[in-house]
């Protein structure tokens, strides 16, 4: 009798806990948020099918990258006209336009897909202040109802929940500035997360194709940080450093993505793989493909 009480619980488990896929994978529930390897679109709104737009790192929308199986999107901001936007380097060179319209698009598609859980790396280049101009456009998106907030920050690598247990709270968007977000401008908001305390970087616009690892960017130390793994391959033009969608393929293979994540392995201190692939042109070469091996999968 017992016995079968205790198969109907074990039956009715994952429908209590709500969670049976996470971000598409029923093997990656179970899994710190801290022990999975997730895609990442660098320069994300930065999208053109132009091929002679120089300043495009990418060639499809945010929704179609998400549709890749992207979770992880970088962008940098700058104001224009007294609104945020997310511009390459000038809003002059490359407009994509509002962040809070980039939001609202990120809010439909999580709406839509309710299993998923999504990485946010905004920079931050002039210093806009948290509360007064990140904040509002997170939540009139509607981003910071889903927005994670850490019992701790910053949160070492190794403590955070697993993507079943986010999930179930329905807190799904990780939002990390690298800039202002330790509260020096005054009023910190906790789901804003700083990123150098919590993730270490090797250094990124390489043009090495075997890219070499080492620390760059971090605040502390590897052994309690998340990483993230810097693998888009710049060309230098005269000095100018761009990306370079011919060689994207190759950079963006299998072979490539594991090769720099292994080299990498050693100088986390954790054992770990990286926590972020982050690649230009991510509708090229086989960059989820390799995340799923990353992860096992
Ligand atoms: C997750 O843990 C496994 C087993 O310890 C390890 O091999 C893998 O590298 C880890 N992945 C990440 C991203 O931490
Ligand atoms: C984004 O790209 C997809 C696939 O190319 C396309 O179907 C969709 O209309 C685009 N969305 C917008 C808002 O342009
Ligand atoms: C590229 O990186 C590899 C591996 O670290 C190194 O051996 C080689 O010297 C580097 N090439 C250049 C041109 O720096």
């Amino acid at each position: 009798m017992l016995s079968h009480i205790s198969l109907l619980l074990l039956l009715l488990l994952p429908l209590a806990f709500g969670q049976t896929v996470c971000n598409g994978n029923a093997a990656l529930c179970d899994r710190s948020y801290g022990n999975v390897t997730f895609l990442g679109a660098h320069d994300s709104f930065a999208f053109s099918e132009d091929a002679l737009a120089l300043a495009a790192d990418q060639q499809v929308n945010i929704t179609a990258q998400l549709d890749l199986g992207v979770r992880f999107l970088q962008a940098q901001s700058h104001l224009n006209d007294g609104v945020i936007h997310f511009c390459h380097t000038s809003c002059a060179l490359f407009d994509g336009g509002t962040v809070l319209a980039y939001l609202q698009t990120l809010m439909a598609w999580l709406e839509a897909n309710p299993n998923e859980i999504v990485t946010c790396l905004f920079t931050n280049p002039e210093g806009l202040s948290i509360p007064d101009v990140w904040q509002p456009v997170f939540e009139q998106s509607g981003i910071s109802a889903v927005a994670y907030t850490p019992p701790q920050n910053p949160m070492p690598a190794d403590a955070w929940p697993t993507l079943a247990s986010m999930l179930s709270a329905g807190t799904r968007v990780v939002i990390f500035l690298d800039a202002g977000a330790d509260g020096t401008d005054g009023a910190a908001v906790p789901y804003i997360l700083p990123e150098f305390t919590m993730i270490w970087e090797p250094p990124f616009d390489s043009t090495n194709a075997s890219f070499p690892c080492s620390v760059n960017r971090i605040s502390g130390s590897p052994a309690d940080h998340l990483y993230l793994l810097n693998h888009f391959l710049d060309i230098d033009i005269l000095g100018i450093l761009i990306s370079d969608p011919g060689q994207a393929p190759t950079t963006n293979s299998v072979a490539s993505i594991v090769a720099d994540a292994q080299g990498c392995v050693p100088l986390s201190q954790r054992n770990a793989n990286p926590t972020y692939v982050l690649l230009d042109f991510v509708n090229l070469g086989d960059g989820m493909a390799a995340v799923n091996q990353l992860n096992g999968l």
